[in-house]
């Protein structure tokens, strides 16, 4: 049975307190209102993670996530953080493959599976982005460049390694541009994906593979976007940094 996940994204935002406070507010809602396999998970910025951890421990529902890790175990790289690290905070998922890292740090294919290898090394469970660029889905090459980006990044995994990946299918066109994909189009690449991933690793896995949409999605969408068959929740970004809204996506499925 796969997972409904709502993973909050905050990417470079909210100082410290800031970061705690909404936290907070998330905490005590799951606490009262989240129930059954749901689980709610957020990606802050590194600086905020060993509170949320301890804010987080005595929830079951809510986890926390880096959104980036170095590929080396340790070592002379200034600024990086490591997997180890992150573990060490109490975090159990980062994201990788995350389009604004693809695209402004330039991180590869090649380099994305390193990450994925060394993150469950460390028992971090990736969410692993893919999704089309905007030329991409108007020349229609969108199916291909995201089996790519699955092959490419994840194929190199046992089918055991794999259990431990949660997808996202985030349209770099629906990004922050409130261009959300339709709930149609978005259902039509999520039973791509898992048809993908059938053919790789078998039919009972991939059907117990969470794939999660991202995208401009919002209290607005995100009932028209879950209720899809193949769309198990959401990574959510701008959304997820005002809590009455986020809080309104976890509630779609409760
Ligand atoms: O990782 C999630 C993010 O890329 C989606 O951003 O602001 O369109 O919800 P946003």
């Amino acid at each position: 049975m796969r997972k409904n996940i709502v993973a909050g994204n905050w990417k470079m935002n909210m100082d410290f307190e800031q970061g705690v406070s909404l936290f907070s507010e998330i905490v005590n809602m799951v606490k009262d209102e989240v129930r059954g396999e749901q689980e709610v998970v957020v990606c802050s910025p590194f600086i905020h993670l060993p509170a949320l951890a301890k804010l987080s421990a005595p929830v079951a529902n809510v986890a926390i996530g880096a959104q980036n890790i170095h590929q080396a175990e340790s070592g002379a790289y200034t600024g990086e953080i490591s997997a180890s690290q992150v573990k060490s905070t109490g975090a159990s998922y980062v994201i990788l493959g995350h389009s604004e890292r693809r695209a402004y740090f330039g991180e590869t294919d090649a380099l994305l599976a390193e990450k994925v290898n060394v993150a469950l090394k460390h028992d971090l469970k990736p969410i692993f982005c893919i999704g089309e660029t905007k030329e991409e889905r108007e020349s229609g090459a969108f199916f291909d460049v995201i089996k790519t980006q699955l092959s490419n990044g994840l194929f190199h995994l046992s089918a055991e390694q794999f259990k431990s990946v949660v997808l996202a299918y985030e349209p770099v066109w629906a990004i922050g541009t409130g261009l959300t994909a339709s709930p149609e189009q978005a259902q039509e690449v999520h039973a791509f994906i898992r048809q993908t991933l059938a053919a790789q690793y078998g039919q009972e896995l991939a059907d117990n593979t969470s794939i999660l949409y991202g995208g401009s999605a919002n209290p607005g969408n995100a009932e028209s976007l879950f209720s899809q068959p193949d769309i198990d929740g959401g990574l959510i970004g701008g959304a997820s940094l005002k809590s009455r809204d986020f809080l309104e996506i976890i509630r779609v499925f409760n």
